[in-house]
């Protein structure tokens, strides 16, 4: 499959390159995408650097990890060229990074599940990867026994399906918790959030049978 990330910081990195590993290509992208040639480097050949514009063309899926206040601009500025698009979004509020609307996400009963959806309609979006620590991914994927578990919400059967596959790929279980709206179950100061519960854990935590 053909994954456009946007956003190759911390969490884009490491995620990009367990899918690169595991036979995807991948596309890196970046505002400054001359600053990425060593982590293409160390991808390896299923890999490939490009400009945000590039990511969007190329990817069947769209892994989106950039700061919580960017989302927003961003489905303004792209949101035409995601449509219909699976895309899949990690950001955390930290207001103390993203200001007035990491707190406003933060104070509101809805989850950054819903806030994600209004941002960016039109997508198949799948809220994956926000509730587990860089490091976790780095030193825990593809572990022996019980693997970390990466909760998602989304609304669109088929690309939850996907992004299943794609985490499982990535060396993760993945735990389905329900639509959008359930994002809240793994949002920040959630019971899951960055405990790195196993798949296992968190079902029974958040009371889920499958
Ligand atoms: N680090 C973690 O453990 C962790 C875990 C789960 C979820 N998260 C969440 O996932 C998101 C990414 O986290 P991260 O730790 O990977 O952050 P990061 O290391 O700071 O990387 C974020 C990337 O976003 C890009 N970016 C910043 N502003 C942008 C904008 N306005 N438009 C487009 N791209 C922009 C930057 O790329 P360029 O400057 O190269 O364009 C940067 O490399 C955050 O919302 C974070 O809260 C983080």
């Amino acid at each position: 499959m053909k994954i456009g990330i946007i956003g190759s910081g911390k969490i884009g990195s490491v995620v990009g390159t367990l899918w690169a590993k595991a036979g995807h290509q991948v596309l890196f992208s970046s505002r400054h995408p001359e600053q990425l040639d060593e982590l293409v480097k160390r991808a390896g050949s299923n890999t490939s650097r490009g400009s945000i514009e590039e990511a969007l063309v190329f990817g069947e899926v769209i892994f989106l990890s950039i700061p919580y206040v960017a989302v927003q601009e961003f489905g303004r500025d792209y949101g035409k060229r995601l449509g219909g698009k699976i895309v899949i979004e990690t950001g955390n509020p930290y207001p103390d990074r993203d200001g007035a609307i990491g707190q406003e996400v933060r104070d509101s009963p809805l989850g950054t599940g819903i806030y994600s959806q209004r941002w960016l309609p039109n997508t198949r979006l799948v809220r994956a990867f926000n509730s587990v620590w860089d490091q976790t991914l780095v030193s825990e994927a593809h572990r022996d026994g019980d693997q970390v578990g990466i909760p998602l919400a989304g609304n669109d059967g088929e690309a939850l399906r996907i992004v299943s596959d794609l985490v499982r790929q990535a060396g993760f279980d993945p735990v389905i918790v329900g639509p959008l709206e359930r994002a809240k179950d793994f949002d920040f100061g959630s019971k899951v959030y960055n405990t790195g519960m196993t798949g296992a854990e968190i079902r029974k935590e958040l009371g889920i049978r499958s």
